[in-house]
């Protein structure tokens, strides 16, 4: 079986998703579990750019360098590619949800829905905070992520 691929989608790609697919990446390779992970943003403004420094600086801080990763908008294609398409917050999952040809294999779910206890509440924006938002951005992803890896490990 091909491993499978997991797609984090927030609005710019350049804050929340790139410490998603990075901490879910860390998560798969700490437990041993092979999978594709990437992000991307409903919206293109930044596509091309590397993440913002904010993100950087907290990926650095657990010991992850995203300097590499670039910035890309979201497209119907994905929903082909993904088995997991990862919505940050509701605006997020309804803009891809409109988007989402019909009969798309993808399993479009809001990040934080994984987390028990935390159903329904989103990623929060941290882009017009200070960089105490992205520290809570990377608590809440990497919960998420090690969620996800846990359902891989159980469904193996
Ligand atoms: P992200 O944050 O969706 O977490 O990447 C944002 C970054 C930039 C903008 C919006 C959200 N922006 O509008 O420029």
């Amino acid at each position: 079986m091909a491993e499978p691929a997991f797609l984090f989608v927030c609005l710019g790609n350049i804050c929340r998703s790139p410490l998603a697919e990075a901490a879910f990446r860390a998560a798969a390779r700490a437990a041993g579990v092979a999978a594709f992970a990437d992000s991307a943003g409903t919206g293109g403004w930044h596509a091309g750019e590397a993440p913002d420094r904010r993100s950087i600086a907290v990926a650095a801080k657990h010991g992850i360098d995203i300097r590499g990763l670039r910035a890309r908008q979201v497209a119907r294609s994905d929903f082909a590619r993904f088995d997991h398409i990862l919505a940050l917050d509701s605006q997020n999952l309804a803009d891809l949800r409109r988007i989402a040809p019909a009969g798309s294999r993808a399993r479009l779910r809001l990040l934080l829905d994984v987390v028990p206890g935390w159903e329904g509440r989103a990623v929060d924006d941290p882009y017009y905070g200070g960089p105490e938002g992205f520290d809570r951005t990377w608590d809440e992803v990497r919960a998420a992520a090690d969620r996800l890896v846990e359902e891989l490990v159980q469904t193996r």
